[in-house]
């Protein structure tokens, strides 16, 4: 390692450490002042670079919140805070700890697998990746259950935080179908912590609500929510991560010798990467979104399009993505932009309408490298050490200008930092 490097690596386990409640890390403090699903997830594997334990204790405080019927929630609310909203009280999900009512992305699978493979210490990999993988396996069969009623291979999100992309464009068609009549008044604080005209609109944060309460009003009955959702969106990008993460864990289990999960989720992995490629677009060279209650592909180019480059997808299609990355990288100096920058509803600045994240370079880099796409793989890494560089650990940044938006000091960005200087040096 460079000195340079040895100072950002330095820097980026200070942000870890810093965030670090004990058993469970928050995002970043003031924004975020809670457990969140995929940043855990994914901070794991920054916080194994220096502390293997650590690292498996976050993902085990997260399972410990899981549902009795298998899905994670998308956050736990450990402590109380009235910083964030909505808080426990909006979401009503009368769990022991309270938690929301909705699920995150679901990355645990391929964090663990990744996890135990470069585990020093393989007693506790060995007993943790066992404890861990029933509950995993239990998510997935929720996933397929709840999400994929008629079994056709892809489950859809009921609500834009699922994605983790929270106001991509990719919502706005099927967001319209969304009522905003009967919503309790409300304060929003994220804008008190971020600049407003970074964060989603008014609009938008009343058909977020919307959901909530209705969700609520079913008793968060996982089996009646979908069909009782008027916003059903099969986003490939969320498809491809849990793809990604059911065979990871089906490795795993035949490692550990649990042939029965490793079937199950070999079958699921199979049967999603053959179902996803119907939502392939040549125009654009990556996934669209598939609306479900109209059966219409939505016209957006986002990054949820690229995703996909993270599952076991035919290599042709990954390395029309590889191209597309290209392409658009002729249009921002830095990658990747979260939304197509040539599409006129691109805004540089804006949550998930164009802005670049280093958890989503990672795991499409990773994907690439694996196909060997190694030149746009290198180019991802070297941008995202770049923006650090002049940005610092930002929650996410301006693909045009570098500019570093959203949350400072932010967990799951360090912990790419640590990723990526690993992939760096290979
Ligand atoms: C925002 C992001 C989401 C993330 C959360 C905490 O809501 O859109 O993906 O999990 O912040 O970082």
């Amino acid at each position: 390692m460079t000195t340079d490097q040895t100072a950002l690596r330095n820097l980026a386990i200070e942000v870890l450490k810093e965030n670090d409640q004990g058993s469970y890390t928050v995002p970043t403090k003031g924004l975020y002042p809670f457990q969140w699903n995929w940043d855990s997830c994914l901070t794991a594997l920054g916080q194994a670079h220096f502390d293997e334990a650590r690292a498996w204790t976050e993902i085990e405080t997260l399972f410990a919140h899981q549902w009795p019927d298998g899905m994670v929630p998308h956050i736990v609310f450990h402590v109380y805070s009235d910083g964030y909203f909505p808080g426990p009280d909006v979401w009503g999900t009368n769990r022991p700890t309270a938690t929301s009512g909705i699920t995150q992305p679901a990355v645990a699978g391929f964090a663990v697998r990744r996890l135990f493979e470069r585990a020093s210490d393989r007693a506790l990999a060995e007993r943790k990746a066992r404890e861990l993988l029933p509950k995993i396996d239990k998510w997935h069969d929720w996933f397929y259950r709840n999400r994929d009623p008629e079994g056709e291979g892809l489950v859809a999100i009921l609500h834009p935080w699922e994605a983790g992309r929270d106001n991509s464009v990719d919502w706005d068609e099927a967001f319209e179908r969304v009522p905003t009549e009967g919503i309790a008044p409300y304060t929003r604080r994220d804008t008190e912590h971020a600049d407003p005209s970074h964060r989603p609109t008014k609009a938008q944060y009343d058909r977020y609500l919307w959901l909530v309460e209705k969700f609520r009003s079913l008793g968060w009955d996982n089996a009646r929510l979908h069909d009782a959702s008027p916003f059903q969106v099969i986003d490939p990008g969320f498809n491809a991560i849990l793809i990604r993460a059911c065979a990871d864990l089906a490795d795993l289990a035949d490692v550990l010798g649990e042939t029965g999960i490793a079937a199950a989720n070999r079958a699921r992995a199979e049967k999603g990467v053959a179902a996803l490629d119907a939502l392939w677009s040549d125009k654009h060279g990556l996934y669209l979104c598939k609306d479900r209650t109209t059966g219409q592909l939505v016209e957006s180019a986002s990054l949820g399009g690229l995703l996909p480059a993270f599952s076991a997808i035919p290599v042709q299609r990954a390395a029309a993505i590889a191209r597309t990355i290209e392409r658009w990288s002729e249009a921002v100096p830095f990658i990747i932009p979260s939304q197509d920058p040539a599409d006129p509803r691109f805004e540089p600045k804006r949550y998930w309408r164009g802005p670049v994240w280093l958890v989503t370079n990672y795991m499409i880099a990773d994907g690439l490298a694996a196909i060997g796409e190694h030149g746009v793989a290198a180019h991802i890494t070297r941008s995202s050490l770049d923006l650090i560089t002049k940005s610092g650990f930002a929650e996410y940044y301006d693909p045009i200008t570098a500019e570093p938006c959203g949350g400072g000091r932010f967990t799951w960005t360090a912990a790419m930092v640590l990723e990526f200087l690993d992939a760096a040096r290979a």
